[in-house]
């Protein structure tokens, strides 16, 4: 670990609207620099279960606060990180690696969540029923309303420190939620940044609450206390399916990983899709969930893909994060590189070619293509979340197609083509959640439904959807019986 050069940043437990002393505190290391940047709360039983009983206080008053006031706390959070876009952007790519950049695209994805989350404040509603199309139905109103479930626990990831929690923090306000966020350790200090703005809302005390720790401690409450009635979580899908084992009759939403792809069809114009595709291979390293680690190129352009791939990816340039000319930092933990590092060699070392890359300097893996590397491989079938591409050839889209859904997960998929028919045959076929024709897996806006199937998780996000995972829905039948 490196003396410091910036400014630690000291925070405590965010409980019940107030900061709170923790007994014990974790440091929040630069992973480009190594360098500790910070010092958050390391939170013990009592500590988490001081914040659950916030939430579980603050549920009625949540509950009973108007659509208009929700959405208004909300319009209200997204305006104060306008004002602090650029302090953010910089938290996170201090805190992340995430050149600066990216981190200012995700400060301005997050600005969008929560105005979506407000807008959508306004539209929870439910339905009315015919009840009267089954015998014995006649003379009954029937409708359906939408309440908020309680308390939500929120674990989310180190890729995205705001928009990920935007992503549960805004439609759980937003639909009378109150919230225990426990956000990844590497990441906390963008979750107490939420805070401080959150701070100078009208949101009730303890609707909203910061707790930081590791996962074991902090993690197992959450999913275990009895008061909360959800998790929300974003992460790796060993600790999902543990999640999923744990939580008993809680409502469950799960976003995993994914080792997403791309189908470059025959006639496909490589001027057009080849910006998109290096950016949604190494975007923020390729610590994406949705990022393209597989590509397959038709037979008839895989030399001339694979050659301007690789002329692009070379002129990606290295370095801090904090510096605008760059597109590629260190990854998340030295034990990640480590293992990016022994995946490629075990692809190596089973036929698989480094067409360019394979190499690190520091913490920082340099963009890496593979060529001829078999799917059974880890670089192919499990989740890289590191900058590595691996290009493969098809001659039939059937074929393509097959080898995209050869996967133990399905996020989102994309296809390149010129062809009706095998855009639709893609839409039919590509088990995942979501479909991109002509743009690559990696396409996200954020009120767009985005989940997966398979081991890539259950349930959905953006924030209408959210919503739905978020709220319990109540039968009303009004009987006429005087009729
Ligand atoms: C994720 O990594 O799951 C989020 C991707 C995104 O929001 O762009």
């Amino acid at each position: 670990m490196k003396e410091k050069g910036n400014p630690l940043m000291k925070k405590d437990l965010f409980i019940n609207g107030k900061w709170k002393k923790a007994a014990r505190y974790q440091s929040v290391i630069s992973p480009y620099s190594e360098e500790v940047i910070g010092v958050v709360p390391s939170a013990n039983e009592e500590e988490v279960n001081e914040a659950i009983a916030a939430a579980e206080r603050a549920r009625k008053e949540m509950a009973q606060l108007p659509a208009y006031k929700r959405a208004e706390i909300i319009e209200e959070l997204a305006e104060k990180l306008e004002q602090k876009k650029e302090e953010a952007a910089r938290l996170i790519a201090m805190e992340a690696a995430k050149p600066i950049a990216t981190a200012r695209e995700e400060v301005a994805r997050t600005i969008q969540t929560y105005k979506f989350s407000a807008e959508e404040a306004k539209r929870i509603h439910g339905e009315t029923l015919a009840l009267d199309a089954a015998p014995g139905g006649e003379n009954r109103l029937a409708f359906t309303v939408r309440e908020p479930i309680g308390v939500i626990g929120a674990i989310t990831p180190f890729n995205f420190p705001m928009n990920l929690v935007a992503h549960k923090v805004g439609p759980a306000i937003a639909s009378g939620n109150t919230i225990v966020l426990k956000p990844a350790s590497q990441t906390p200090l963008s979750a107490y940044f939420l805070a401080e703005l959150l701070e100078e809302t009208d949101l009730p005390a303890g609707a909203f609450n910061v707790v930081t720790g590791s996962g074991r401690t902090v993690g197992d409450q959450l999913v275990t206390d009895p008061r909360l009635a959800a998790i929300t979580f974003t992460g790796s899908p060993s600790v999902g399916f543990e999640i999923r084992n744990k939580a008993g009759l809680k409502r469950v939403t799960l976003e995993l990983g994914s080792n997403s792809a791309v189908i470059i069809d025959q006639g496909s114009d490589l001027d057009k899709v080849m910006a998109r595709c290096v950016k949604g291979a190494y975007s923020f390293q390729g610590q994406v969930c949705i990022s393209v680690q597989r590509i397959y190129v038709h037979e008839s352009l895989y030399e001339s893909f694979v050659e301007k791939f690789v002329k692009e990816t070379v002129k990606l340039q290295t370095g801090d994060p904090l510096d605008p000319k760059t597109d590629i930092s260190a990854l998340i933990s030295k034990k990640d590189l480590t293992r990016s590092l022994a995946w490629i060699k075990e692809a190596v070392q089973h036929g698989a070619k480094v067409a360019i890359g394979g190499k690190a300097e520091g913490n920082i893996l340099y963009p890496t293509v593979l060529l001829n590397a078999d799917p059974s491989l880890k670089v192919s079938c499990e989740e890289a979340f590191a900058p590595i591409a691996v290009i493969s050839k098809f001659r039939t889209v059937e074929e393509a197609i097959e080898q995209v859904n050869n996967s133990r997960y399905g996020l989102q998929a994309g296809i390149y083509t010129d062809k009706m028919q095998h855009a639709l045959l893609a839409a039919e076929k590509l088990r995942v959640g979501g479909v991109m024709i002509n743009d690559i897996p990696t396409f996200r806006v954020d009120h767009m439904p985005y989940g997966g199937v398979k081991d890539s998780g259950m349930g959905r996000e953006g924030i209408k959807y959210a919503i739905r995972e978020m709220t319990e829905l109540k039968l009303v039948v009004f009987h006429h019986y005087e009729k």
